[in-house]
């Protein structure tokens, strides 16, 4: 028996007691057994497999970049531990996905490392700024839902694009790793939209974030760009010769999920606005 499936029976037979009903309640435990079943290990990279002619200057430069910007997770942890503090159950689970998001730029740092590419901690020292706490939880895990996503797509094709076969695995691992954060986060989000007073309105907040983000001018999509000019260029993202998912066909996908999210058909950013008036309409005809 796998160790989700246990965890799912534990849940079932949970039924008294504060044990118990945060057995059944808390989306913790699914998710930590998922993660801890899936989770790729480092001794499965073939270091000795590396390519040291498949590469180029310019792809060292653009993975020196992706280990800048996967640097920025400390920030993000700092915010949810402060802005759901109460919440027992998504604070134990972002324990999980600061963990797995440590390892993203470690990983990168030790591919670097095989072509005598290093880093210097005081470059890093940055990244740690902290950021302004978000209006809404459902808007910050809305926020999070699609910098995961956008993150899974980007190293999908990345690997795609990429010669090196160690750093085309290690982009399938990391790819893997961003859409089962974004599940996280989803998982998160609905929770809250279900557990509260005004359900539709969590829904519009939901929807506000997603227009915010799909209609930002800014060409960083990941959230901390949004808060720091440092990461606020996609200069050092962009190269040239790796073909990237049309924002369109990945916001449309975004937009897909948030359909899903907040129960309405959903297929393009072009819709967003429509169906927040929807939530819109519905609540204030309850005031
Ligand atoms: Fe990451
Ligand atoms: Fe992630």
């Amino acid at each position: 028996m796998s160790l989700a499936q246990k965890s799912v029976i534990s849940n079932r037979t949970a039924s008294k007691g504060v044990i118990g009903s945060m057995l059944q309640d808390f989306r913790f435990f699914d998710l930590y057994y998922q993660a801890e079943t899936i989770r790729w290990k480092f001794d499965e990279i073939a270091w000795s497999r590396i390519a040291r002619d498949r590469t180029t200057p310019q792809l060292l430069e653009h993975v020196k970049s992706v280990v800048n910007v996967e640097f920025t997770t400390f920030p993000g942890a700092m915010n949810f531990f402060r802005e759901f503090s109460d919440d027992m159950d998504f604070t134990q689970w972002v324990t999980v996905w600061l963990y797995e998001e440590t390892r993203h730029p470690h990983i990168l740092m030790r591919w670097l490392s095989h072509f005598d590419v290093y880093f210097d901690a005081s470059e890093m020292a940055e990244r740690r700024e902290i950021y302004p706490l978000g209006q809404s939880r459902v808007g910050t895990l809305s926020m999070n839902i699609i910098s995961e996503m956008r993150a899974a797509s980007w190293y999908l094709d990345l690997a795609a694009a990429v010669d090196e076969p160690v750093l085309k695995d290690i982009c399938m691992k990391l790819s893997a790793d961003e859409s089962r954060h974004a599940a996280g986060f989803y998982t998160y989000a609905k929770k809250y939209i279900e557990g509260s007073a005004d359900p539709d309105l969590e829904r519009q907040r939901a929807l506000e974030m997603l227009y915010v983000w799909l209609n930002s001018e800014t060409e960083n999509k990941h959230p901390a760009g949004y808060f720091f000019d440092h990461t606020n260029n996609q200069a050092g993202l962009t190269d040239t010769t790796i073909t990237y998912s049309s924002p369109e066909v990945v916001d449309n996908r975004i937009c897909h999920m948030f359909g899903q999210l907040t129960g309405v058909p959903l297929k393009t950013k072009t819709e967003i606005k429509r169906f927040i008036r929807h939530f819109y309409q519905k609540t204030s005809a309850m005031i």
